[in-house]
């Protein structure tokens, strides 16, 4: 199973750092979204990382060039008919991944390997939306934010995954320079299983003025040596996102630890998920 063509679908803060990391090792990527722009948007910010490898001498121009002629953006699911691998890091809704799969299903070669980059949705609900024949090529492909930095991969199994498979992309993560993990196909999987209820405390402590934003992030950050404090992590990660995750794992164990705190559903209904829109539980002046 060689993997030499791989077709991202979504553009956003986990695609295009997915495109990245494959056009830079020597795989041709598209990138796909619906609208054109979008992508365009994302071989913008991928550009930008380059640009940043240059300046500090990790790359040279020339890397960056070569890295850069070998990404392409559509709008055009058809790009998925000589796709070898197929990762798709749309927005965490089952509805919107199961519709995508599903039109990829149509299009994508028999041999192709289909990889989900969900951080919680099950596999096998997912892998329901293609063929049959399919499902033996299809798994979870969690990569981490920022991509092109965290050298993690979580690899999920669904009920009818098989070894070459997984084998093929224990290759792929191996030449992209990352450790794998394997989970079990559970909500949130291994990471988001243990990050969620820290996230979600760190929300409630600030929800009943426990302490500030600041502060609570500065706990972590000086008191237990993260890099980032979870208030700032959410909204690095989008406080969309972390919702939608909540909600699968809450759905999922029914818990009281993985339900969204009132302050989290508040900031998303008033548009404010974080640094990508410029406020979230801290600004981020743009
Ligand atoms: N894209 C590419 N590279 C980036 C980057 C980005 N968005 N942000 C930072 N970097 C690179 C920088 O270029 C720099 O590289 P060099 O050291 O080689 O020069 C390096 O990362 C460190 O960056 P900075 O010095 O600017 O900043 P920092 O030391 O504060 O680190 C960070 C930034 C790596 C993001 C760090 O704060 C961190 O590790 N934060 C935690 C990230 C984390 O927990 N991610 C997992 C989120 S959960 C998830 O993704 C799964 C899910 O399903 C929700």
């Amino acid at each position: 199973m060689s993997i030499e063509r791989v077709f991202v679908a979504g553009a956003g803060l986990m695609g295009h750092g997915i495109a990245q990391v494959h056009a830079v090792i020597g795989k041709e990527v598209t990138l796909y979204e619906p609208d054109l722009a979008r992508a365009e948007a994302g071989l913008t910010r991928i550009a930008g990382n380059l640009d940043r490898s240059v300046a500090k001498g990790r790359i040279t121009a020339d890397d960056r060039d070569t890295t850069l002629a070998r990404l392409t953006g559509t709008a055009d699911l058809a790009h998925a008919a000589d796709a070898d691998l197929v990762i798709e890091a749309v927005f965490e809704d089952v509805d919107v991944k199961t519709a995508l799969w599903s039109a990829i299903d149509a299009i994508a070669p028999a041999g192709a390997v289909f990889a989900s980059n969900t951080s919680s949705i099950a596999i096998d609900r997912l892998a329901a939306a293609v063929g049959e024949g399919r499902r033996a090529r299809f798994l979870g492909m969690h990569f981490f934010s920022p991509v092109p930095v965290m050298p993690l991969i979580e690899l999920i199994r669904g009920a009818a995954t098989d070894d070459a498979t997984e084998a093929a992309i224990r290759g792929l993560a191996a030449d992209l320079g990352k450790q794998v993990i394997v989970s079990a196909d559970r909500p949130g999987f291994i990471v988001n299983r243990i990050l969620v209820p820290f996230l979600a405390e760190a929300m409630r402590t600030y929800e009943e003025g426990v302490g500030t934003a600041e502060d609570i992030d500065t706990g972590a950050k000086v008191g237990l040596a993260h890099p980032m404090g979870p208030l700032e992590l959410a909204d690095f990660i989008g406080l969309d996102v972390c919702l939608g995750i909540m909600n699968v794992l809450h759905e999922g164990f029914g818990q009281p630890q993985f339900e969204p705190p009132a302050v989290l559903r508040r900031l998303v209904a008033e548009g404010h998920l974080g640094q990508k829109t410029g406020r979230g539980f801290h600004a981020y002046p743009r």
